[in-house]
């Protein structure tokens, strides 16, 4: 069934939704994205990643082309229109069509362009993956400097997941000078003794939106959580290993490198945190 997506102003059936082949975000991967989460046709996690998307774009020299309630606005119309009970609404933002290519940016007053369409995702809430969690291999992170801004430049995360896929697992954890930095589209945690490890904020990891929830409610639950970096010798010794990420929540990481992490098994922190994640996220959702 056609879905009706959103392209600068206009909400149109995606067959007819098109974009200049000038577009920036096509030339250069200039451009920045959100995924908000929706649950019972809610959002999740909203104002985190309204955000961010204007930290990235300003990160960028890119204009805000529309207020947080106007974005709001277009998410929740656009779930409405599509009936989107549990899924995704993923919004892309580029520096727009300076009708033709120039590595300099276009003039500032360029119309950026706006698309966003929903994915509907049945049983995302339900997933079967947080009983049995997920094996990943490590890649090196050849990424560039600025993984604070969440960019559409994508094409290594691909490579990452296609290098996954070619060694029979789910999914890839990146590593710079011996230290995990995040997985191909997640953030990465280990238990040890009960703590809770992450690596903290920089401008080499993507700034989670379900990270910063789940280090918040772990945190109010009077769970100890270290933000630092760790080494994949590390993880692999751990009790247990997850990642978040808004489209995936919590998922339990229950083998690193083809060595089983504690039992091998879905551990009870990664467990007792994506059901205080969906707990609480819900309650917030708008
Ligand atoms: N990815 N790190 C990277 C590199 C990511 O791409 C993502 C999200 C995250 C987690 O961020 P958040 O909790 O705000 O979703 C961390 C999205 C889901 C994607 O690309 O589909």
């Amino acid at each position: 069934m056609s879905r009706t997506v959103y392209v600068n102003g206009e909400y149109l059936p995606e067959e007819e939704a098109t974009v200049s082949i000038f577009d920036r975000g096509f030339l250069m991967a200039d451009g920045v994205y959100e995924v908000t989460s929706v649950l019972g046709g809610k959002l999740i996690d909203f104002p985190g990643h309204a955000a961010r998307l204007e930290r990235s774009l300003n990160e960028l020299e890119m204009a805000v082309p529309m207020s947080t309630e106007e974005l709001l606005e277009v998410h929740r119309e656009l779930v409405a229109r599509n009936g989107i009970e549990e899924g995704l609404v993923y919004l892309q933002i580029t520096r727009g069509n300076p009708g033709d290519r120039d590595f300099a940016f276009p003039p500032a007053d360029t119309k950026p362009t706006v698309v966003l369409f929903t994915q509907s995702k049945p049983g995302l809430a339900a997933n079967p993956v947080a009983q049995v969690g997920i094996k990943v291999i490590s890649i090196p992170d050849i990424r560039w400097g600025r993984r604070d801004i969440k960019t559409v430049q994508l094409l290594y995360p691909s490579m990452a997941k296609m290098a996954a896929k070619k060694a029979h697992v789910d999914d890839a954890w990146f590593v710079e000078d011996g230290f995990v930095t995040e997985g191909t589209s997640n953030n990465v945690y280990i238990v040890k003794g009960g703590k809770i490890v992450t690596r903290d904020l920089s401008n080499d990891i993507l700034h989670g939106i379900t990270r910063a929830a789940v280090v918040r409610f772990a945190r109010e639950a009077q769970m100890e959580v270290e933000e630092r970096p760790f080494t994949i010798e590390e993880a692999q010794g751990a009790d247990e290993a997850f990642f978040t990420s808004a489209s995936a929540f919590v998922l339990p990481v229950v083998e690193i490198d083809g060595k089983a992490v504690g039992t091998g098994t879905p551990g009870p922190v990664a467990a007792r945190l994506r059901e205080l994640y969906l707990e609480e996220s819900l309650k917030a959702a708008v």
